[in-house]
């Protein structure tokens, strides 16, 4: 196991309350109580091999985004961003129930209104370099994502939800808007229209409704252990990995840019991304192990 906390980098102290327990295929995993980091990273071995773990863990606030978790989020997307060996990023809560309830309605009672856009465009912005992460991120949904929460799994490429999750921006609710992206990608993934109500009502949907619209991937009918979302991630991840990372990462970039464009510059943007994939080594393996009719085994080279 290699597990480690961004949490600890930052705050010392406070991530010495650390309890070990098992998780799939026996690895070992840490959880920790409400004094310990909020956001655990790890380094998934065997045949997860090259899958990070970004997990939330602040319990006492339903993972809520407070100041705190945001410093400690931004750590771990720096600390995964220019590493070659991490193939795939995979976002789950370690709290069971939910996987984040949005800002932290207590810490922003109490923030003077000139911090509160500061603050906000802090969030923006994290979520912007989660979004700009060059291999893809993929998102599990075990229980409620609400506001930011919900952001925040839009700025990933896939996005997999429990059956009984509770996915909306629900910040009109609160005589707010959503304002670390929600605005801008909601309607980008399910379309202006559906967007929009979504918003103005401040719906919560379930995984199977949030399936229906396009919002999600997949659902995963929830299980006891209340991480179904969770399995069938990494089952989507384990499919991933084989691939030529090269390869894939210039797939995500040329579907991400392209979709801003018009299509004749998203064509370009293609020759550009497919430019770099042509002088790799991984694409004369892939070649080379089709002739000799046996699996290729990509470096990333
Ligand atoms: N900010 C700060 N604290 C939060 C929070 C948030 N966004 N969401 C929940 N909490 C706290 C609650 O205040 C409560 O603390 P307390 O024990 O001191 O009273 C604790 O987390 C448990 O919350 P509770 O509502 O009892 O849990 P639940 O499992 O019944 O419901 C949610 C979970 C996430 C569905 C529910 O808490 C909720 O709707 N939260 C607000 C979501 C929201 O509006 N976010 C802002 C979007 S802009």
């Amino acid at each position: 196991m290699t597990s480690y906390t961004v949490g600890s980098f930052l705050r010392g102290a406070r991530c010495a309350v650390g309890v070990y327990s098992r998780t799939l295929g026996g690895r070992m995993s840490r959880h920790y109580c409400s004094s310990g980091p909020d956001v655990v990273v790890e380094r998934l071995t065997g045949e997860h091999e090259g899958v990070t773990v970004f997990g939330f863990s602040r319990p006492a606030a339903k993972n809520a985004i407070s100041q705190n978790l945001l410093k400690e989020f931004e750590a771990a997307i720096n600390s995964v961003q220019h590493d070659r060996t991490v193939r795939v990023v995979l976002l789950r809560s370690l709290v069971p129930g939910v996987f984040c309830a949005g800002a932290d309605l207590k810490e922003r009672a109490k923030m003077k209104s000139e911090d509160v856009g500061p603050f906000v465009a802090k969030a923006r912005a994290c979520i912007s370099n989660l979004e700009a992460l060059p291999m893809p991120v993929i998102v599990a949904l075990d229980g409620a994502a609400l506001g930011g929460g919900l952001e925040m799994a839009l700025a990933c490429d896939l996005r997999v939800a429990a059956d009984n999750a509770k996915l909306g921006l629900v910040e009109t609710k609160l005589a707010i808007i959503p304002g670390a992206g929600g605005t801008q990608r909601l309607p980008r993934v399910v379309g202006a229209a559906k967007a929009k109500e979504l918003i103005f009502t401040a719906a919560v949907l379930n995984g199977k409704e949030a399936e229906e619209i396009g919002l999600v991937n997949y659902v995963a009918p929830q299980n006891e252990a209340g991480d179904a979302a969770y399995h069938r991630s990494l089952e989507l991840a384990k499919k991933i990995l084989p691939n030529g990372p090269v390869g894939v990462k210039m797939a995500k970039v040329a579907i991400s840019r392209g979709m801003e464009v018009d299509l004749s510059t998203g064509l370009s943007i293609e020759e550009a991304c497919y430019a770099q994939v042509i002088p790799t080594k991984d694409r004369i393996e892939g070649l080379t192990a089709f002739r000799e009719k046996r699996t290729p085994k990509y470096k990333g080279e």
